[in-house]
């Protein structure tokens, strides 16, 4: 049997990995600035992450969630702590997808509406209602197309405030910083607007932090920069550095119902375990700091060239756009350097490395950018 041929693949097979470092199965080392696409949060088998999903492993793998789980109620309960958060609900599943899944059902529960509006250039995953808000024709089946959503412009506040007062809007979603769509930040004032117009016309706010959460940007959530409080906040990728696992953060004022939500993997053992070693290495290793500190550091020190066209981003959560397409560059920086990087459309490369990346890492990948781009 054949895998069904989707990716676009790299030949390259990594075999082996520690914090910031990749082994192919020939022996050859790679820096990693790509963390498997903002997954590996903490570094690659950071020693305190495997040991507790081996302990949890020996002691129990999984059962469904129709049991008690106290490490459920850890969680929740560190979450809450570190996000500043502790107010709201915490609900499990297993992927970004199913994080902005569950928030829009939830949100559509909540207002007895179904329309939602999501803003051009956004990605929120490859689900039914998840890829319905997702403003990339091409991945959008026919069967995805029958939901009601209305896409506009980020930053566009009179937009929105048109769009809401029209009614029948359940939610705003919104990434907290878009990443597929090419490191674009909301504006905080834009993100203000949202948050008080939401409320006026009784609409959720579901910020997306799939991407742009857990920490990379140097606050927990990116959305934290601009001083609001979503509704929904989703998580997913780095919350248990590569063990599958989603969730989302749920305000006060939303009623659970027995059912209303569900899964069967969602907040089982493993990766809970392994989310609570996550946040025990955040907070010990004080990563968030260290986020913000060595990603301001590489945009300060890209190499000054007229083929870069704009940096943004925050942290370690940032694009590179080029004047040209990067493809090239990428494929130099990984062959010839031996640099994973990561990228959206043809002309921005996206860095999304582990949040542990040292400032001694940066500078070898700006060193090998500034040879790439002086030939
Ligand atoms: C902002 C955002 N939302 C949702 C998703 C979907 O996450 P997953 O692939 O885990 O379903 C992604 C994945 O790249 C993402 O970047």
């Amino acid at each position: 049997m054949n895998l069904f041929d989707v990716y676009s693949l790299f030949d390259v097979t990594p075999v082996r990995a520690q914090g910031c470092t990749v082994w192919d199965d020939k022996g050859q080392e790679y820096l990693d600035l790509y963390g498997g696409h903002a997954v590996i949060s903490v570094g690659h088998c950071h020693p305190h992450y495997v040991e507790a999903l081996k302990a949890q492993l020996d002691r129990i793998g999984f059962y469904s969630n129709s049991v008690r789980n106290p490490l459920q109620e850890e969680l929740a309960r560190r979450i809450g702590e570190v996000s500043g958060y502790d107010d709201y609900s915490l609900f499990l599943d297993n992927s970004g997808a199913e994080s902005n899944e569950n928030a829009a059902k939830l949100a559509s529960f909540h207002t007895g509406k179904d329309r939602i509006i999501a803003f051009r250039k956004s990605f929120h995953g490859r689900t039914s209602g998840a890829v319905a808000l997702t403003d990339n024709p091409a991945i959008v089946s026919p069967f995805n197309a029958h939901h009601r959503v209305t896409f506009l412009d980020l930053n566009d506040g009179d937009a929105v405030a048109d769009e809401l007062a029209k009614g029948g809007v359940a939610a705003v979603i919104v990434e907290g910083i878009q990443g597929c769509g090419g490191i674009h930040v909301p504006a905080p004032g834009f993100l203000q607007m949202l948050s008080r117009t939401c409320k006026k016309y009784g609409a959720a706010l579901i910020l997306d932090e799939v991407q742009s959460g857990y920490g990379r940007t140097g606050k927990f959530f990116a959305h934290q920069w601009a001083g609001i409080k979503p509704d929904i906040i989703t998580m997913g990728k780095g919350i248990a550095n590569g063990f599958p696992c989603g969730g989302i953060l749920i305000a006060p004022k939303f009623r659970a119902r027995k059912g209303m939500l569900g899964t069967t993997f969602g907040g089982n053992y493993l990766a809970c375990a392994g989310a609570l070693a996550v946040l025990d290495i955040i907070e010990q290793e004080d990563l968030m700091h260290n986020a913000l500190t060595v990603g301001e550091y590489i945009k300060k020190e890209l190499p000054k060239s007229d083929r870069i066209k704009d940096v943004r981003g925050k942290g370690l959560m940032l694009g590179i756009e080029m004047n040209e397409p990067v493809a090239p560059l990428r494929q130099a920086l990984l062959f010839d350097k031996h640099i994973f990087t990561g990228v959206a459309g043809q002309n921005i490369i996206r860095l999304l490395a582990p949040l542990c990346l040292t400032k001694d890492e940066a500078d070898r990948f700006l060193a090998a950018f500034g040879e790439i781009l002086s030939k």
